[in-house]
């Protein structure tokens, strides 16, 4: 024990020499401290506004255009057929606000059960919530409701169809373990692999065993399905037509997109931005920009200098013009919504974004993407106990999901304003906030839900052992051998 506690002193020394000397880091050498502790945070890609193109349609018309329209017959098999089903398709596609309704369309909520669809963030489950009664013709908080903290939207008769944030489903386990009232639960935006949505995903894959009833679906615009797939299919034969879980893709529209490294490193990303920017505008042929940052500072700087060099452009008589526009999370709804409209032929629209156009929102006609390599993650320092946001290097899967949003009109081009070595350093995917952040919570809940050996519990991505003894306390580090020892 008493070598473990020195390794693991060792181990907080070097994090927290690390986090006081560093800003942030270059792609692939060691980042401040040990992996753990970079957090792929919810609140950092903020709440987004909803673009919806078709409002001029009727209700029905604007559901027929979503692309999981062509798919519901194919959903309702699967679901039909797997307990668990694992669907991946675009932001907008329709995941989130048509599914539920198709399920319940087909009976999944006939007597009496609900369709639980589980969402990280609270403003999300408000917000679907709102649309999905919207196109039902119906309020909030009858036959389609919403559960958070502190607000319960919900009807425990009338409602069909519940968003519910994870971390709500979670504690509903502990009046319910079962969660008999559920025939379905949509575990949304799994990707972003939350700490209650890891939690979930363990206890679901635990009450399917005991419930072949119930079925579990895990949707995302981007996801390591084959991942999913093992972890959730019970089926240990070896022969697939006894698996229990399937995968659905629903196809975006994506056009191959041409990646650009540097030939050396860039010492200062911000300034790259412009520059590549200004690139474009002269050497390229039409198409808008997205340029990815690390936060609000970053792009508003991006975007003064941008429109300096504008002014300058249009004064020498440049044909085309450079319409520039930030959008992060904070940003007022009026100025979001401004990266969506149309501009006229002889206007580059240029987009200077945090990770908030990764997944959470769409930008058409963009085909060029300029990607800086870093996103701001929340951190957590199990030294001092206190969380903050950290640049940190993107996975590789992020920086794939970046370039594709270069290509979903046409081909693109996606500039890396980092080397191809660097580029191969970078993690494969970033780690889940369950494997870098404080385990007390998560012991604490699970105990509390009657799973004694913590240790022993199906998670999909373990958290490394060292994590288990971190000192968050004395109480706490004496809780955690308790769970060790039995
Ligand atoms: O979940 P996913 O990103 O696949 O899409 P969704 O949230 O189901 O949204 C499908 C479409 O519904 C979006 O493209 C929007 O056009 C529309 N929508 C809306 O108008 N208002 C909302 N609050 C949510 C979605
Ligand atoms: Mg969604």
């Amino acid at each position: 024990m008493t070598s473990l506690s020195l390794k693991t002193r060792d181990v907080e020394a070097k994090m927290a020499a690390s986090l006081s000397t560093k800003k942030f880091w270059k792609p692939g050498s060691e980042g401040p401290g040990i992996s753990e502790e970079r957090e792929l945070s919810s609140e950092t890609t903020g709440s987004p506004v909803i673009y919806n193109p078709n409002t001029a349609l009727s209700i029905e018309k604007q559901r027929q255009r979503l692309p999981v329209f062509k798919h519901r017959n194919n959903i309702l098999y699967l679901v039909e057929t797997f307990q668990t089903v694992i669907i991946v398709g675009e932001t907008g596609c329709g995941k989130t606000t048509q599914i539920p309704q198709y399920l319940m369309e087909a009976g999944w909520a006939a007597e009496g059960k609900v369709i639980g669809v589980t969402q990280p963030r609270r403003v999300a489950a408000i917000s679907v919530a709102g649309r999905v009664a919207e196109e039902r013709g119906a309020l909030v908080g009858h036959e389609v409701g919403y559960t958070i903290r502190f607000d319960d939207c919900s009807d425990a008769q009338a409602t069909r169809i519940k968003f519910l944030t994870d971390g709500m489903l979670v504690r509903e386990m502990m009046a319910d373990p079962l969660l008999k009232k559920y025939s379905v639960l949509m575990l949304d935006e799994a990707h972003e692999r939350t700490l209650y949505t890891d939690i979930a995903i363990g206890l679901l894959k635990k009450i399917q065993k005991k419930r072949r009833d119930l079925r579990v679906i895990v949707a995302s615009a981007t996801l390591d399905a084959k991942k999913f797939h093992e972890f959730f299919n019970l089926n240990e034969s070896g022969d697939p037509s006894k698996d229990t879980c399937g995968i659905l893709t629903v196809e975006g529209r994506t056009f191959p997109v041409d990646i650009f490294y540097t030939i050396s490193p860039v010492p200062d990303y911000v300034k790259a931005t412009v520059e590549t920017v200004l690139k474009i505008h002269e050497t390229e042929d039409d198409g808008d920009v997205l340029a990815f940052l690390t936060g609000q500072e970053e792009v508003e700087k991006v975007v003064s200098l941008l429109v300096e060099q504008a002014r300058t452009l249009s004064r020498y008589g440049m044909k085309k013009h450079l319409r520039i526009l930030p959008m992060y999370s904070g940003l007022p709804y009026a100025d979001q919504m401004k990266v969506f409209e149309r501009t006229s032929a002889s206007v580059r629209k240029v987009v200077v974004a945090t990770n908030i156009a990764e997944t959470s929102i769409t930008i058409n006609g963009v085909v060029f993407v300029i990607d800086c390599a870093f996103v701001k993650l929340r951190a957590y320092n199990p030294r001092t106990a206190f969380e903050s946001l950290v640049v940190t290097p993107i996975s590789k899967a992020s920086a794939s999901q970046r370039a594709g949003r270069a290509g979903r009109n046409r081909p693109g081009k996606c500039f890396r304003l980092y080397t191809e070595e660097d580029y191969e350093k970078l993690p494969a995917a970033t780690v889940p906030e369950m494997q870098r952040t404080n385990l007390a919570p998560v012991i604490l809940q699970l105990k509390a839900l009657g799973i004694d050996n913590v240790l022993r519990f199906s998670f999909l991505s373990p958290p490394p052992l060292r994590q288990w003894f971190k000192p968050w306390s004395c109480c706490m580090r004496w809780e955690a051998w308790t769970i060790m020892d039995v």
